[in-house]
Order: structure tokens, then C-alpha cells, then sequence
């Protein structure tokens, strides 16, 4: 039997043990006895870093759609698959139960074929958080077309550049969106978008504000008569392990977005079984993972784990401030959520509004809690785990990228110790290692350098679309024979890892590495500080100095700025040491983010800099216009 379900410690070192010493065997056994294979591999694994090239599963033939829904239905046809819960908290949310889930999906894999899409086609889909967006990824996936998610909050440029980059033939759209008390013209948005996108021969749209847009003639079909047509029955296409599933694109810090892809097998079984783990997921559970589909996050973590596991996934259409700050409560306690997965910044938002909004609420259906996308900060994760998880809920900090396609590093909840700030322990299978600046491998613990992994697991995106030279550039040639994260972290007394950010953030002042978020964990302690980056600028005597933009909580209003700045570098003296100390502190409305909530560095850093000529495309963040105001008011 495989160790599918880890449920104490001395298991998971021994499993981990097991992976690490024998990887074939260990997948091999997992693969083997959790998923439905048309024909099983030849080979466990083969791989090169240095080419670089991995292949897991090399002969097996598979369809995640099986895996995520058919080979459900003869025991939980009727259970909820995806729970849709709707903006408009006064509307009903939607059940689509397992036997649903598997007609729709044959439906839609219909009409994209009727469209002329065949297997390695790339499909564009750029839909709201409402079901057609996973029915519209596991349709292609059923067909064996690529989807191309692009997050629905990206302007007309950043979608017409990712349906160039892969070339896709379709786009699926819908006809608007609601975000809170506002609609979004999406329709629009793709209209403009396809002006420079010549290859795009079909639009399908779903119908979802009932606006009145355009449609153009031979280009542009309303989705619903032809899924009303459509059989619900449709043969799922036989894929190779290696197929690719999908492309999903990240922003690097040059260049244009990388196209990321993911490939069958290997991502299905492991983003299987981290969801498994990771969230110690129990049959009867309902999760929910606030991501949009759009991200990584979303694809892994709502979509295919979870389904393959044959779990209820909360789709949520809304944001959490609408009708008012308690939404995310109000749904947890409505749904009686058991796993709740979300980000530093959505918590961050919803401390500074107060605890009123979490009282008013029953959270005790919650057992799980996790934190994914940027390094958590000691006082986000204590007001999440006294407030919402309560003492009870474990947090589960889980560190991954795109580029991984699923959860590296995590505590798994009851099983390992939690640490604030620390997402602890590599997953099964995962061999992170420190390295330092000359290329040697820190060995032992306490030590802090780059991070990178050792050996492939079977999520890794295999290259990136159109140009593998990119690939291997960004991620195997920093250091030989090993995957570099671009993620600095240290290893602390015990072997825990705390991800310290992106080593581009890492600051040398008078010689001394200093990584941001410990200091702006830091910071955020001051009670008046609701959020704060941290960016160097050129010093005269120190070589970098260390400038800091704060955004004050409500009660920060009417107190003196110079005071402030000194308790916030006295904090700073005591948590870390004077050298940390801030030259410049600059007090803001906002901070520029992305619309995955990251906080945009590179914009501060160039302001801090004095160097504002060529900030790059703002256009696609979250709040751009709070960057006019950082830069009028510049130290
Ligand atoms: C980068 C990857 C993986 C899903 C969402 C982000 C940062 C992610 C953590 C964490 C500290 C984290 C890293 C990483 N990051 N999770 N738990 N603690 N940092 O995916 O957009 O590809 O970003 O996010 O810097 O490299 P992504």
C-alpha cells in the first residue's frame, strides 16, 4: 500500500525518507493505485537538468477528465463537485453535482469540437469566477486541446499578448463580469484585445450580466444555444503522459511573460496528492481555496486537485469586501467550509477592517487554514490563527510557484509543528537545498542563501512555450544540475524553511544581506502600520540604503509622521538590529500590487531610486493609480 494519506509525523519523515531515497518507486506506487490509466508507463522517470529536460510517466496513457470526474460518478454522482457561490450574496448558489459536472463538460468538449478544435489546439479562456471557466479548462482537457487560462482582470494588451504567444485559434469570453457593486465590459476587452490578434478565428461568449454588446458577424457565437445542442456525452481523447495540459503565463522580471507549461500525468499526480495532504482532506469536507482560476493557484488547488480527489471546490465569483468585509465569513459559515485557503494580502485587508466582521460569524466548521503567495507576516498570521482559525486551525504557510504546479513546502495540518513566518518542511518528494552565492550548497541547518530544488517532482513545468533556451536561462543555469526558485530562505535549528522573498529583493547594506521581509514583518508590528515594502536605494557610504513606503491603518490618521518613523525604526533596531534601520520612510494610501495581490517592488524600488523615466506597463495593476501619488510624494 502507498502512503497516500500521511497522518502523523514519524509517518511523514518516514515517507519522506522513501521519496527521497527511491523517487521511482515511491510514484510509481502512488500513480499506480490512486488514478485511472488507459495504459500504464514504461518508464518512471526520466530526466536532465542540464538539457534540461523531465519526463515522469514516459508511455502511459491517460485523461485527467477521467481522473476528475468520470471514474467518480459510480460512488459520488450526486455529491457536490463544484459549489458556485455567486457575487450577489442574495442570489442561490449553484450545487453541480459530480453527474452534473461530467455532462456539462461533455457538452462544452462538444462545441469545441463542432469549432474545429483539436487535440494540441490552444484555447484561450479569459472568463469571470463563474462555472464556465472550470467546465471550459476540463473541456479542453477532455479533448486534449491546451488551455490558456488569462486571469479576467488583465487589460486588452496583456490578453492580446498571451493569445499571440501561443497562438491561439479561439477564445472563450463571457459578455461582462460583476466585481462587488461593479460590472466589467470583458467583451470589450476581448474586442480590443483581438484587433491585434490575427489568428483568432472564434469567440465563444457566455452570458453573464445580460449586457448589451456587440457581436461580431462569423466571428462571435453566444455559448448557451450551442451547448443546448450539444450531446452530453463525449469520448475522452487518449493522451501521452507528457502531453501538454496547459499553458499558463508568469511574469518574469524582464522580458515578456513566460508561458509555463504543465503536462499531464506527472501534474495530475501530484497535485492529487498534495491536495490530500496538504489539507488533510476528508471525504465529506467542503474547501475552499479564494484564488481565481486565472492563477496557478486556482488551476491546482481549485480545479484539478481537488476534483481528482473527488472533493466539493467552492468557486467563488465575489470579493471580500461586498457586500461588506464579513463576506468571506459569511461563506464559510454558510457552506460550513472546513479548508480555507487563501493570501497575506486578503488577510492583511481584512485585519486592518477589525475583528467585528469575524464575530458576527460561526467559523467552527474550519479545521485547515493556509497562506500561499508571498512570505506571510508574523502579524497577519497571528491575527489568522487567533481569529479565524482560533487557537484550533492549523496554518498551513505553503511555499510554490507557477513554475512548480503545486505545494513544495508546507506543514501538513496536524502532522507537522506550525512556526509563524515558516513554511516549515519540504513535501514528500521534494528536495529543496540552500545555496550560496559561488555556487556551493549550504549543507546543515541554520543557514540562508538561495533557494533551490535538487531533483524533479512530477509537477515541474517543462518548458516554456516557444522557447526553451528561456527556460533553461531562467531556472537550470544559475546553478548546475539544479532548479533555482529565484526565492532566497533560510533553514533554521530544526530544518524548517522560512522563504525570506525574491532574492532580487535582497538588499546589501554595508555589506550586510538583508532580506525585506523581516523587516517589514517588523514594521508591521507597530499597531498604526496596515502594510509596508521595503526597496533599496543607492548610498553614498553604505552602498544601498534601505527606503520603506507604509500604509497606515485607519487609526494612524491625525498622528505625528516623525514620531512614527522612530518607533518604527526602533522596532526595526530591536527585531532585527540597527543595520536595518530605515533611511527613508514614506508614508502611503496604497502600495502598487498585481492583481494576484503582489506587492509591485520594482515600481517602488525605481522611485526610491529617483528614476521614474520608464516604469514599465502599470496598466495591468490592481490599483495604479496610488503610483502617481507614492511619486509625488517621494523622499
Ligand atoms: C512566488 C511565486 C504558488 C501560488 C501563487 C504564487 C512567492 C509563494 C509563498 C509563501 C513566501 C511565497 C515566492 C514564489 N511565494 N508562496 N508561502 N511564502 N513566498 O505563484 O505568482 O508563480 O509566485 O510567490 O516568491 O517564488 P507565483
Amino acid at each position: 500500500m502507498s502512503n497516500y494519506h500521511i497522518k502523523h509525523l514519524e509517518e511523514y519523515y518516514q515517507v519522506y525518507r522513501k521519496s527521497v531515497r527511491n523517487p521511482e518507486i515511491f510514484w510509481e506506487e502512488i500513480a499506480e493505485e490512486h488514478f485511472l490509466w488507459r495504459k500504464k508507463w514504461d518508464t518512471v522517470l526520466e530526466w536532465d537538468f542540464a538539457t534540461p529536460e523531465v519526463k515522469w510517466f514516459q508511455g502511459a496513457q491517460l485523461n485527467i477528465t477521467e481522473n476528475c470526474i468520470d471514474r467518480h460518478l459510480a460512488t459520488r454522482g450526486d455529491k457536490t463537485a463544484i459549489l458556485f457561490e455567486p457575487n450577489n450574496p442574495d442570489d442561490d448558489a449553484e450545487h453541480i453535482t459530480y453527474n452534473q459536472l461530467y455532462r456539462r463538460v461533455n457538452q462544452f468538449a462538444n462545441v469545441l469540437k463542432e469549432q474545429g478544435v483539436k487535440k494540441g489546439d490552444r484555447v484561450c479562456i479569459y472568463v469571470p469566477m463563474i462555472p464556465e471557466l472550470a467546465i471550459a479548462t476540463l473541456a479542453c482537457a477532455r479533448i486534449g486541446a491546451i488551455h490558456s487560462v488569462v486571469f479576467a482582470g488583465f487589460s486588452a494588451t496583456a490578453l492580446a499578448t498571451r493569445i499571440n504567444d501561443s497562438d491561439c485559434k479561439i477564445v472563450i469570453t463571457s459578455d461582462g463580469s460583476y466585481r462587488g457593486a461593479k460590472t466589467i465590459d470583458l467583451k470589450g476587452i476581448v474586442d480590443e484585445a483581438l484587433e491585434s490578434c490575427d489568428g483568432v478565428e472564434s469567440v465563444l461568449v457566455a452570458k453573464r450580466i445580460n449586457s448589451d454588446i456587440t457581436m461580431k458577424e462569423g466571428r462571435d457565437k453566444w455559448l448557451q444555444p450551442l451547448l443546448d445542442e450539444a450531446s452530453n456525452q463525449c469520448k475522452a481523447e487518449v493522451m501521452n503522459a507528457e502531453d501538454p495540459l496547459f499553458i499558463l503565463y508568469t511574469s518574469g522580471s524582464t522580458g515578456k511573460p513566460k508561458g509555463m507549461v504543465h503536462t499531464t500525468a506527472g501534474y495530475m499526480v501530484y497535485t492529487a496528492y498534495t491536495f490530500k495532504n496538504a489539507f488533510q482532506y476528508r471525504e465529506n469536507d467542503v474547501y475552499w481555496c479564494t484564488a481565481d482560476i486565472g492563477w496557478i493557484t486556482g488551476h491546482s488547488y481549485i480545479v484539478y486537485g481537488p476534483l481528482c480527489n473527488g472533493a466539493t471546490t467552492v468557486m467563488f465569483e465575489g470579493v471580500p469586501s461586498y457586500p461588506d468585509y464579513s463576506r468571506f465569513w459569511d461563506i464559510v459559515e454558510k457552506h460550513k467550509v472546513s479548508q480555507f485557503y487563501t493570501a497575506p494580502t486578503a488577510i492583511r485587508a481584512l485585519a486592518k477592517q477589525g475583528v467585528e466582521f469575524v464575530e458576527k460569524h460561526d467559523l467552527s466548521s474550519l479545521k485547515v487554514l493556509g497562506s500561499v503567495g508571498e512570505p506571510i507576516n508574523e502579524e497577519a498570521w497571528h491575527w489568522y490563527n487567533d481569529n479565524i482559525g482560533k487557537g484550533k486551525s492549523p496554518i498551513i504557510d505553503s511555499w510554490w510557484q507557477t513554475e512548480t504546479g503545486g505545494i513544495m513546502i508546507t506543514p501538513i495540518p496536524y502532522v507537522t509543528p506550525t512556526k509563524p513566518t515558516y513554511a516549515t518542511l519540504p513535501f514528500i518528494g521534494i528536495q529543496p537545498c540552500i545555496m550560496d552565492e559561488d555556487g556551493q550548497e549550504l549543507k546543515g541547518n541554520q543557514v540562508e542563501g538561495r533557494l533551490c530544488i535538487k531533483f524533479p517532482w512530477p509537477s515541474i513545468a517543462r518548458t516554456i512555450w516557444g522557447n526553451h533556451q528561456r527556460y533553461k536561462d531562467t531556472y537550470f543555469s544559475t546553478y548546475e544540475n539544479k532548479y533555482f526558485t529565484g526565492d532566497g530562505a533560510l533553514r533554521d535549528e530544526v530544518g524548517y524553511y522560512r522563504i525570506t522573498g525574491r532574492v532580487d529583493d535582497v538588499i546589501i547594506v554595508s555589506g550586510h544581506n538583508l532580506g525585506t521581509a523581516p523587516i517589514e514583518d517588523a514594521i508591521n508590528e507597530h499597531p498604526a502600520v496596515a502594510e509596508s515594502a521595503i526597496v533599496g536605494f543607492p548610498h553614498d557610504i553604505k552602498g544601498s540604503a534601505l527606503y520603506g513606503y507604509v500604509t497606515l491603518k485607519d487609526s494612524g490618521e491625525g498622528r505625528n509622521h516623525d514620531n512614527l518613523r522612530i518607533e518604527i525604526n526602533q522596532l526595526i533596531s530591536d527585531r532585527i538590529g540597527p543595520i536595518a534601520k530605515l533611511n527613508k520612510i514614506q508614508f502611503t494610501e496604497g502600495l502598487p500590487k498585481t492583481r494576484s495581490g503582489k506587492i509591485m517592488r520594482r515600481i517602488l524600488r525605481k522611485i526610491a531610486e529617483k528614476d521614474t523615466s520608464n516604469l514599465g506597463d502599470i496598466s495591468t495593476l490592481l490599483n495604479p493609480e496610488c503610483v502617481q501619488d507614492i511619486m509625488d510624494n517621494a523622499l
